[in-house]
């Protein structure tokens, strides 16, 4: 079995076990698959009230984290575990590259990965230049800190291992998988308790056609996707994952 493994420094180590023994993706750091070794980036502070922040230099308001403690603590990880000399050190940051589909998929088929959880104003710009291979935004927003990105980059990475979703096809339907959004998803009842028949559920869906099922959700894929993010749709026809039909049927929705 190949193994993924990230190291982590943070400042709250306490915040992932809640997270990385619930739901389905408990299976992948359960079965070892994923490994998730947490180090407090504390223990490297060189004071005796380890501190790790300091006033940033110019002014202003807030801490910035101090370069010294994470080349320690960088340079244990490194000496504790050969295998991690080679994987890259991810420091996420509303200034990163947004995390994507292709880079989880890129992640979940490597060895692993240093996660850096900045908090504060964020980290001394030396370390960033010196040792970051790749900084990585989790979207257009500003959190507290990187314990919550990092969470999210293993929980995607772990749903991609193999017997970790109950139905291997699950994550291939997904929303990115294919390029495209995810069609809508209905279950029972047919029409639900207060009788609303215009929201029943499409006929196509219990017809028991499975060529019907499957011509509806990719028209249902690829009209919210040409509605919502029409950027993945010039993707995929880039990409040539486009097929006629899928053509004929855009043309269709005249938009
Ligand atoms: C308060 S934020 C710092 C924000 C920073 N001063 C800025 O404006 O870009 C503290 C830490 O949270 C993390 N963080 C916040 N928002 C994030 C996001 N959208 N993606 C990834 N990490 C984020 C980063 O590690 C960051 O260093």
């Amino acid at each position: 079995m190949a193994i993924v493994h990230f190291d982590v420094i943070t400042l709250f180590p306490e915040l992932f076990a809640p997270h990385l023994t619930q739901g389905v993706t408990r299976r992948a750091f359960e079965s070892g698959a994923v490994e998730v070794e947490l180090w407090q980036l504390r223990d490297f502070a060189d004071n005796n009230y380890r501190r790790v922040d300091d006033r940033p230099y110019g002014g202003g308001p807030g801490m910035v984290m101090l370069a010294d403690p994470l080349q320690r603590a960088l340079a244990a990880i490194r000496a504790a575990r050969a295998e991690s000399i080679g994987v890259p050190l991810v420091h996420f940051t509303p200034t990163g590259r947004r995390l994507d589909q292709a880079m989880v998929r890129q992640f979940a088929q490597g060895q692993g990965a240093i996660l850096l959880c900045g908090r504060y104003e964020g980290i001394d710009q030396r370390f960033v230049d010196r040792h970051v291979d790749l900084e990585v935004s989790l979207g257009d927003f500003v959190l507290s800190g990187g314990e919550l990105p990092a969470l999210a980059l293993l929980d995607a990475v772990a749903r991609l291992q193999p017997g970790v979703l109950g139905d291997a096809q699950s994550h291939e339907q997904d929303s990115f998988s294919a390029g495209l959004l995810d069609f809508p998803h209905f279950s029972r009842p047919p029409v639900l308790p207060d009788g609303d028949v215009a929201q029943a559920v499409p006929d196509v869906l219990t017809s028991g056609n499975h060529a019907e099922i499957t011509r509806w959700r990719r028209q249902r894929s690829l009209e919210i996707t040409v509605r919502r993010r029409p950027d993945l749709i010039d993707a995929a026809r880039a990409a040539g994952e486009l097929s006629a039909d899928d053509e004929r049927f855009l043309v269709s929705l005249r938009l």
